[in-house]
């Protein structure tokens, strides 16, 4: 069955060579869907003919967003900490033992319960494609049933075993690191498809986390690291050295870790609702566009750093305090985090892609910056059906 969206004010293609601009840009625009896919874009005037249509009525359609990094499975929240931090206290990884303690003791169905949830959030937000992590189990079981959770909602699931030392080993951190790399992968990979860790002060170092990205490797797992988020660190060279998809968050850079990226395939994910969540110092996106490098927006979503599922929001957030265009943030939500994933059938409205999409109650993508916290996501199509 075939459906074509018409009268669109301005549609994001994300294809140059359909439109205007690295958008992709088309204004008085239709979008044919076929089945799961985009079948034909253009203008209305020349769209072919469909079983049904929609009528758009001046209002724009954006590729659905990808949000390439996020933690749901987990159970609880950290209420009291967030609080505190806005109180004064700075954020450290030590709260995630919280969200572990709570995630332990909670049943399957309890995490299934939580993550069904915010996925809904995030869908209608208009996320459609999305990344999820293990982390909070930390222990070969609980975090094998993290992924098997995770897997049956989405392809693109992550081993985080190398979260923070789990508690029982706060003694013997390489003992630690030895079970990540040992027991725990083989229990995990089989559900995964990326591994990743936490390279930072109070949570692994860059020979721990080499050992961690390599095991991985090892086990078919393509590596993406958390990176320099809370201060300065081997994170990003690391996660370039290993051809890493993805270094995330890239808070503290140094100009030798710009360049690093600038020179490698491994695009920058930043994460403005961890910053905002913990009023730390915002990542500079001007400075790695101006230096050439990919850059992805995503929510980090989590109970901890940040708790927000909404890809509008962190686009907002992009724009005012990260020095990114309306135009750059917009890409950075969808085709950016696409190359995070390394996916090319999302992230983009062209003919054979998947057809994820959102309709905006707005003239355009501008005013999901320009109206911060207003929900402007009126409908999503998901491989071709209406979600939302
Ligand atoms: O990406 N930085 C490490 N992990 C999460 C935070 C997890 C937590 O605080 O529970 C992040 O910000
Ligand atoms: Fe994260």
């Amino acid at each position: 069955m075939s459906t074509a969206i018409i009268n669109i004010s301005s549609l994001v293609t994300n294809d140059p060579s359909l439109g205007e601009g690295p958008l992709g840009l088309v204004q008085d625009a239709a979008v044919v869907i076929d089945g799961d896919r985009v079948a034909w874009i253009g203008e209305t005037s020349k769209a072919p003919a469909t079983d049904n249509a929609v009528d758009a009525a001046g209002r724009a359609v954006v590729p659905g967003f990808v949000d390439s990094h996020s933690h749901l499975v987990f159970a609880g929240d950290r209420t009291a900490e967030f609080n505190a931090r806005m109180s004064g206290r700075s954020y450290s990884a030590g709260g995630i033992r919280t969200t572990v303690a709570a995630t332990r003791a909670a049943t399957d169905a309890e995490l299934e319960a939580n993550l069904t949830r915010y996925l809904g959030e995030a869908l209608r937000q208009g996320t459609t494609t999305f990344e999820t992590k293990s982390g909070y189990g930390l222990t070969t079981h609980d975090e094998a049933r993290a992924l098997r959770i995770a897997a049956a909602h989405t392809d693109e699931v992550t081993y985080l075993g190398a979260h923070v030392v789990a508690p029982e080993f706060a003694d013997d951190p390489a003992a630690y690191v030895e079970l990540v790399t040992g027991e725990m992968l083989e229990a995990c990979a089989p559900h995964a498809r990326w591994v990743d860790v936490f390279c930072e002060r109070g949570a692994f170092d860059g020979d721990q986390a080499r050992a961690v990205l390599e095991a991985g490797m090892r086990h078919g797992l393509v590596p993406r690291v958390h990176a320099n988020q809370l201060g300065h660190g081997p994170g990003v060279q690391l996660a370039v050295e290993v051809g890493a998809a993805s270094a995330d968050h890239c808070t503290h850079l140094s100009d030798a870790d710009v360049a690093a990226l600038a020179d490698g395939d491994t695009v920058a994910t930043l994460l403005p609702g961890a910053e905002f969540s913990t009023r730390a110092q915002w990542p500079d996106a001007r400075r790695l566009l101006d230096a050439g490098v990919t850059v992805a927006l995503s929510t980090d979503c989590n109970p901890g750093s940040s708790f927000t599922s909404s890809m509008p929001f962190c686009v907002a957030l992009a724009v005012r305090d990260m020095g990114m265009t309306p135009d750059e943030a917009l890409w950075a939500a969808t085709a950016g985090g696409a190359a995070a994933l390394r996916r090319t059938d999302v992230g983009r409205l062209t003919p054979g892609a998947r057809a994820d999409l959102a309709l905006l109650d707005a003239p355009s993508h501008v005013h999901l910056a320009y109206r911060p916290g207003v929900p402007l996501v009126s409908a999503v199509w998901r491989r071709g059906v209406r979600e939302v």
